[in-house]
């Protein structure tokens, strides 16, 4: 069931929005070499403290989640978590997924940062990984469908010689962060839903995109998502509001995001 918000209903997710912003921006201040990603994780919860609101991914699920942010290092696609034994090297690049939760209210974002000087390669992967999800809000137009960002995603991916995930998915988000619909980051299938957006829809694209090929594992920690050919992975990850307007993007770092901070 899709459940369309009201003005002040995102104004609460913009709220929430700028959180998980000053998280992703407070973890960006810090990560350079010799960094772990548990210290990512204690900056993150920090914000989230100061702001008074708490993690949409902590305790989620079952297992529980055991972690504030998502740390997903090289080849990990997504989920994974922050460890102190996983020490940042010069080279890495590392995708850092934020939820927080204001008033009930969700917000989700990520981002994939270069650790010092990254290969030309792995800078083009998060070049063309930021420029999909910008793609894919520029197709999150009322009187559009679901299936339009999702087949803009794919073809722009494919043109640059990378693969898209399939097996994970953005998704609608509010009172939860996971709500309907799927965003899938890829074309419809025939039969598969394709639902219209409506003024008040609000959604989480997230294109996690491969440099090898799309298939994925998941670690025995039963959280970390890898790429089964072990290519780097890169994950961008926005909360928007779609608006007679046009997208708003709720998790918008920069002007404001400070706030929290
Ligand atoms: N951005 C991810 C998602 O939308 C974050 C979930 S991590 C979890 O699914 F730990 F909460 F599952
Ligand atoms: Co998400």
């Amino acid at each position: 069931m899709i459940t369309l918000k009201t003005p002040a209903q995102i104004a609460k997710m913009r709220e929430a929005g700028r959180v998980v912003a000053a998280m992703l921006e407070a973890c960006r201040a810090v990560a350079r070499p010799g960094v772990t990603t548990a210290e990512l994780d204690r900056v993150a919860a920090e914000v989230l403290r100061k702001a008074g609101a708490t993690s949409s991914f902590l305790g989620y699920s079952v297992p529980p989640y055991p972690a504030t942010i998502c740390t997903s290092v090289n080849h990990e696609i997504v989920h994974g978590i922050p460890s102190p034994k996983r020490k940042l090297r010069e080279g890495d690049i590392v995708g850092i997924d934020a939820g927080a939760i204001v008033d009930g209210w969700h917000a989700d974002a990520a981002i994939t940062l270069p650790i010092g000087r990254v290969s030309p390669e792995a800078e083009r992967l998060l070049r063309i990984t930021a420029e999909a999800l910008r793609v894919g809000i520029a197709r999150a137009q009322v009187g559009a469908r679901i299936g339009d960002i999702g087949t803009a995603v794919e073809e722009f991916v494919r043109s640059q010689g990378f693969s898209v995930v399939q097996n994970y998915v953005g998704h609608g988000i509010g009172r939860a962060m996971h709500e309907d619909p799927q965003v899938p980051n890829y074309r419809p299938t025939r039969g598969q839903p394709n639902p219209p957006i409506s003024e008040g829809l609000c959604i989480a694209i997230e294109p996690m995109v491969n440099i090898g090929g799309p298939e994925t594992r998941t670690l025995a920690d039963r959280w970390t998502v890898v790429t089964a050919d072990q290519s780097l992975s890169a994950h961008f990850e926005h909360t928007l509001a779609c608006t007679a307007g046009g997208p708003v993007v709720l998790t918008a770092r920069g002007e404001g995001a400070a706030v929290a901070a």
